[in-house]
């Protein structure tokens, strides 16, 4: 396989998420081309089955591989990663792939309570990605897992209304099952957002856990880390104008709002394509 460094970057998600790492990359490598896919006609990944998700990661990777040559693609949906990214490996294994998965272990070393919160879809969480994640870290920290089903949609649709009080009524009920927030002992001091979808309710969870609550989401660490292995391949763009490409299974309006609010307007002119 060849890898072109003047070729683009591949990154997708079922949907808008994904953009929360976008945003990231692009500021990590702002000379790069990137190629966004979403895949927002076969949202929400979290609550289907993993042999669907599988197969819509292939489809999205042959794509971006056939037709835009990428020469590294990001997989900027937990849930794909969780459930995919051993079948993406073995399809192209020349390719460098990364993904995303909840930060949990930086996480447990920011927490003093010793006790963190983790929000994410149900695919991840009962993944076995993430439970032998969880399991090989040697630590005396608690993690409250929650899956948030409904959140990824809620957020999803949210360009279509005027409001967002789906999100904000899916956060409280959520956060509140999860028990209490603070720095007191007994309390969750950090939580880990666990599903790309879910830094577009940075707001709103901010509000409900309070100020001294530590957030973490995951879209710095995989920039630097991808910006690394391009450098360490020799595949990195160091000079040019950079710009993104947009492409959506579903619904191509809601993904260039999304990414004009999330990315800024300096991306325009856009290129938003529809995929089938
Ligand atoms: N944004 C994705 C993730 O990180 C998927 C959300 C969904 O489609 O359920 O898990």
């Amino acid at each position: 396989m060849k890898l072109d460094k003047a070729s683009p970057i591949g990154v997708f998600d079922s949907g808008v998420g994904g953009l929360s790492i976008l945003k990231a990359l692009q500021a990590q490598m702002p000379h790069e081309q990137f190629v966004y896919v979403a895949d927002s006609s076969h949202a929400p990944y979290g609550e289907r089955d993993a042999d669907f998700v599988q197969q819509r990661a292939g489809h999205l990777l042959q794509f971006l591989r056939e037709q835009h040559q990428v020469k590294a693609l990001v997989v900027a949906c937990n849930t794909a990663t969780a459930l995919a990214i051993h079948n993406m490996r073995s399809a192209y294994p020349e390719l460098p792939l990364f993904g995303v998965e909840p930060a949990i272990k930086p996480a447990a070393s920011l927490s003093h309570t010793q006790r963190v919160g983790v929000m994410a879809t149900a695919g991840t969480l009962k993944s076995e990605k993430f439970q032998s994640l969880l399991n090989g870290l040697q630590t005396d920290v608690t993690f409250v897992l929650q899956a948030c089903e409904g959140l990824a949609d809620a957020i999803e649709q949210q360009w279509q209304h005027a409001d967002n009080k789906a999100v904000s009524a899916l956060c409280k009920k959520y956060a509140e099952t999860m028990g209490a927030f603070g720095t007191q002992a007994g309390q969750m001091d950090v939580l880990v957002l666990g599903c790309t979808h879910y830094p577009f309710a940075m707001n709103e969870l901010h509000a409900l856990v309070g100020p001294d609550v530590q957030i973490v989401e995951t879209g710095v660490p995989v920039a630097r880390h991808t910006h690394k292995v391009l450098v360490d391949l020799g595949l990195l763009q160091t000079s040019g104008v950079g710009g993104v490409q947009l492409f959506a299974t579903g619904d191509v309006q809601n993904l260039q709002h999304a990414a004009q609010m999330w990315l800024g307007e300096r991306q325009e002119p856009w290129h938003v394509a529809t995929l089938t």
